[in-house]
C-alpha cells in the first residue's frame, strides 16, 4: 500500500474556502456529474437520497455559515501526562459559550463537565497560559524553510479539556470544513501540537501558505516535531495530518467514531479493511458520512459509494488523478495509489450499498 508524500496531506492541498467564499464556486462542471450520481441513486436506491436536487443541497450547505470548528483530542494516559496533574477545570471555566473573536478556538465533543456535544470557545490568550513546547521543524511542507513553532501538545489539551478518559480521538476542524483526525496511536507516536506561534510571532505575522495562494495559515495550525527517521512506529507510514486554518478541536471516543464509518458488510475481508484504513486517513478529511468527516468536498460517503458501485473505473481514475477527468477538480490527486489501493477503496465504499440480490 502506498501513500502520497506528506505535502499532499495538508489542509492546503486545495485553496481554502476563505477564497471560495468570496468567489463563485465553480460547481457547474460538477453539476452534471452530481446529476448523474443522483439519477444513478434514484434508479437504484430511491429511498437513499434526499428528494431535493443535489446541486441545491450543495449550494445551501456551502453558503451556510461555516460550521463550528471541531477538533478531536486524544487522551493518552502516559506517565508524563499523569505527572502534569489532573484535568484543569479552570480552562473550561474560562471558555465562552459564544465566539468573541476570530482567533477563538472552538472546542466541542466530550468536554469535561458539559453535556456531550456542547461547544465552547477559548481565547488565544487562555491557550497561551498552557504549558508550551517549541520545536524547530525542517520537514513540514507548509513552511518553505526551517521554522520555529511554539504551541500546546494535543495530549495536553485533551487532558485539560476532555471530560471522558475514553475520548481518545482529536479532530481538528478547519474554516473550510476540512477535518484532520488524530487517533490515540498517532498522538502517542508523533505528539502533534496546536501551533500558537510561528518564529515567535502571532498569526497575523505568519508566513502565507506554501502553495502560493497567498492565504493566512492562522488562526491555528497543527504540526509536529520532525519525525525521527530511524524510528519505525505504527503510524510511521500514515499520512501526516498538518492542517492550517484550524478553527476548532473536537474530542471524541475513537471506538464509536470508527464504528460509524466501519464497512457495512464483509468487515473481515482484508481488502475491505485496507480500503477502510485509507478512507480514514485520506477521504474522511473532506468527505463526510453524516456528522463524521470533513464537508469540504460536498460529496458525501454515499455518493462516493454510488460511484464505486456503478462506475468503479471512473471512481478509480478520479481518485488517482481527478484533473484528468475534470480540469476544474479541486480534489488533490493521489499519484502514488497503486491498483491494489484503488481496488481496496472500491471494495470498502461498495459495502455502503444495499446487499446485492442473490
Ligand atoms: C482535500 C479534500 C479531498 C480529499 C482528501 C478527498 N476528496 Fe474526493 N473530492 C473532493 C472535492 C472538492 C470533490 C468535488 C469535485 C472536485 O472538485 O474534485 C471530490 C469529489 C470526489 C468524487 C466524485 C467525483 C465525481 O465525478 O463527481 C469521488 C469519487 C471522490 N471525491 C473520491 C474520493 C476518495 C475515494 C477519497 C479518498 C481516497 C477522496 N475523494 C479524498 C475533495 C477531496
Amino acid at each position: 500500500m502506498k501513500f502520497p508524500p506528506a505535502a499532499g496531506n495538508s489542509g492546503s492541498s486545495i485553496p481554502n474556502s476563505r477564497n471560495l467564499a468570496s468567489v463563485p464556486i465553480p460547481i457547474a462542471p460538477r453539476a452534471s456529474h452530481a446529476r448523474e450520481v443522483e439519477s444513478l441513486y434514484h434508479s437504484a436506491f430511491p429511498c437513499l437520497l434526499p428528494s431535493t436536487p443535489l446541486t441545491c443541497a450543495m449550494r445551501k450547505r456551502f453558503t451556510a455559515a461555516f460550521c463550528a470548528a471541531i477538533v478531536v483530542v486524544v487522551f493518552p494516559l502516559n506517565v508524563s501526562l499523569a505527572a502534569a496533574g489532573p484535568a484543569t477545570p479552570s480552562l473550561i471555566a474560562k471558555a465562552h459559550s459564544q465566539r468573541v473573536s476570530d482567533t477563538d478556538l472552538a472546542i466541542s465533543g466530550d468536554l469535561a463537565g458539559l453535556p456531550s456535544g456542547s461547544a465552547r470557545y477559548l481565547s488565544r490568550e487562555d491557550l497561551l497560559t498552557l504549558p508550551l513546547v517549541t520545536y524547530s521543524v525542517t520537514d513540514d511542507p507548509n513552511f518553505l524553510g526551517p521554522t520555529e513553532i511554539t504551541g500546546v501538545l494535543l495530549e495536553e489539551l485533551s487532558l485539560a479539556l476532555s471530560g471522558d478518559p475514553a475520548a481518545d480521538l482529536v479532530v481538528a476542524v478547519c474554516d473550510d470544513r476540512y477535518h484532520a483526525h488524530y487517533s490515540r496511536a498517532y498522538i502517542a507516536d508523533r505528539h502533534p501540537l496546536l501551533v500558537l506561534k510561528v518564529n515567535g510571532q502571532s498569526p497575523d505575522r505568519w508566513p502565507k501558505d506554501a502553495e502560493g495562494h497567498g492565504q493566512s495559515m492562522g488562526p491555528y495550525m497543527i504540526s509536529h516535531k520532525r519525525f525521527d527517521s530511524n524510528q519505525e512506529t505504527s503510524t510511521r507510514h500514515e499520512e501526516s495530518q498538518i492542517p492550517w486554518g484550524v478553527v476548532g478541536l473536537e474530542f471524541h471516543n475513537e471506538g464509536s467514531f470508527l464504528a460509524a464509518i466501519a464497512p457495512r458488510r464483509s468487515g473481515s475481508d482484508p481488502q475491505v479493511q485496507a480500503g477502510f484504513r485509507t478512507a480514514q486517513q485520506n477521504c474522511l478529511r473532506c468527505h463526510n458520512l453524516g456528522e463524521e468527516g470533513g464537508q469540504k468536498a460536498r460529496h458525501p460517503w454515499l455518493v462516493l459509494s454510488a460511484w464505486a458501485t456503478a462506475a468503479p473505473e471512473h471512481f478509480a481514475t478520479y481518485v488517482h488523478n481527478p484533473q484528468a477527468e475534470n480540469p476544474h477538480a479541486e480534489m488533490p490527486a493521489n499519484p502514488n495509489y497503486d491498483q491494489a489501493t484503488l481496488q481496496a477503496l472500491i471494495a470498502y465504499f461498495r459495502t455502503f450499498q444495499l446487499p446485492e440480490k442473490p
